[in-house]
């Protein structure tokens, strides 16, 4: 079974070209308990492109989850056995992605309308890695569909015909014509009240609630009605929001990591996989890092130098030190 030793209270969501493994590198340095997930990866990409380049992972980032889209069970099944040569702890299915690309290919948010085509995902994943959880990601709901008893009935369903357990749920619709995969995380009203419901008439299930939730208060709000919190863009854009989330929410005893001691170890990393040559560019981790000064002094000339082309150009991981000296000196100047 999984070694995982940490509840989901809390996890940073799947995030496409966001939760790569460099971001999810540094989330780890700032929270050890929280989960953590992967981009949303294809199965077919894993089944027939290269699992090492989809799937290798930094060894620090347990516990974390593999985020598979696709709606053909065999498919599936192929791409979750491979992925349990990497030592993910979860892998999840994308019932909730609505973007045009993906309902091309039918699967993602319009899953959501043939919970027997779910099922028989979920359980084909789960016969394929049958010691890893399989877990769901999912909407309330898609286009105009209005009643709770749709989320309740999906939920329902596939707690009667699968092993899945934990349902993470973006509290609002995902509308499949004429919005954005941005404006449907913007637009279709959020409904808490739904995911709370789901936990009071499927007490021994795990529900996870996401969706625009922005602050330490909020989390604990949430945590009276449910399991956990998953948090999507501000953990993105704001990742020292995590910072307190070990001792505020995990009762763990040590002491919350400092800014200059995560921008070493940023640092420190950095220099590795640029001398690992392969591939691996300061660009590629630099853009993660832009919004650790979030509401600081300096949080411009921070962000300015680390997206600077030229400066990323010369690829030399000392750029996050000197950011740092500069952020430094603007604090001294302030
Ligand atoms: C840039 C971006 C990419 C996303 N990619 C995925 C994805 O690959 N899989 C997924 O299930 N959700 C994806 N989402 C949705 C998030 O997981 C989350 O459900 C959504 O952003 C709402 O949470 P938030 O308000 O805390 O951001 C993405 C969101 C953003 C902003």
């Amino acid at each position: 079974m999984s070694k995982t030793l940490f509840p989901r209270t809390l996890s940073i969501a799947p995030m496409l070209d966001w939760t790569d493994r460099h971001y999810r590198h540094m989330a780890r340095q700032i929270t050890r308990h929280t989960w953590l997930y992967t981009e949303m990866i294809h199965a077919g990409a894993v089944v027939h492109g290269d699992p090492q380049r989809f799937l290798a992972k930094h060894e620090c980032e347990n516990p974390v989850a593999l985020q598979l889209g696709g709606s053909d069970p065999e498919l599936l099944a192929k791409a979750a056995k491979i992925a349990t040569q990497f030592d993910y702890d979860e892998i999840n299915l994308n019932c909730g992605c609505p973007s045009p690309r993906v309902q091309k290919g039918a699967f993602g948010a319009c899953l959501m309308g043939d919970v027997d085509l779910v099922a028989g995902c979920l359980n084909a994943m789960q016969n394929a890695a049958p010691d890893c959880e399989i877990t769901v990601k999912h909407r309330i709901g898609i286009d105009k569909q209005s009643e709770y008893q749709v989320v309740a009935d999906f939920v329902g369903t596939l707690r009667e015909k699968t092993a899945c357990r934990t349902f993470i749920v973006h509290a609002r619709n995902a509308w499949l014509d004429g919005l954005s995969p941005k404006e449907n995380r913007e637009i279709p009203p959020l409904k808490y009240d739904f995911v709370y419901q789901l936990k009071r008439d499927f007490a021994d299930l795990n529900i996870i609630i996401n969706g625009g939730i922005k602050t330490n208060d909020e989390i604990a709000q949430h945590l009276q009605h449910v399991d956990g919190v998953m948090v999507g863009r501000e953990a993105y854009h704001n990742p020292m929001l995590m910072r307190d989330w070990d001792r505020q929410f995990y009762g763990d005893t040590l002491p919350e990591i400092r800014l200059d001691e995560l921008v070493a170890r940023l640092h420190t990393y950095a220099s590795q996989q640029i001398q690992l040559n392969q591939g691996t560019t300061l660009r590629h981790m630099a853009r993660h890092y832009l919004g650790l000064t979030h509401g600081l002094q300096g949080a411009k000339i921070w962000r300015r130098m680390l997206s600077d082309a030229d400066l990323l150009k010369t690829n030399r991981a000392d750029l996050i030190l000197q950011a740092w000296q500069q952020v430094q000196n603007d604090i001294q100047t302030a």
